[in-house]
């Protein structure tokens, strides 16, 4: 089941920039893209884990600060030649407010 949290204003995140959530599962970077799309993905690279939220977004992508994987901000790919996945989670923005979509930890049934 998805939870959404309410991350803060879109103008609080720079434009081509990124902010970092942390949560329960670990870091989550938002990216706004130039034209103020917001994608979420891990703030780990799929290469060694580099910090994402560091990264330079261009486009629809973000390149890693450590060894310039780009990375898909939709889906969180690789794009070739290079490989791997990085968890991608899903956003919305309603009335200039941002909102993220992580999975609710599952939760064991009582007895
Ligand atoms: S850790 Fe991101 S490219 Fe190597």
């Amino acid at each position: 089941m998805t939870k959404w949290i309410e991350i803060g204003a879109l103008n609080d995140i720079p434009v081509l920039g990124s902010r970092v959530v942390r949560t329960a599962g670990g870091d989550i970077a938002v990216f706004r893209t130039s034209d103020d799309e917001v994608f979420a993905l891990d703030d780990r690279c799929p290469h060694k884990g580099g910090p994402l939220s560091q990264g330079i977004v261009h486009n629809k992508r973000v390149t890693c600060p450590l060894h310039n994987f780009v990375i898909e901000l939709r889906s969180g790919a690789a794009v070739a030649p290079d490989e791997g996945c990085t968890r991608a989670h899903p956003t919305k923005v309603e009335n200039g407010i941002v909102w993220l979509g992580i999975q609710a930890a599952a939760t064991v049934p009582a007895e």
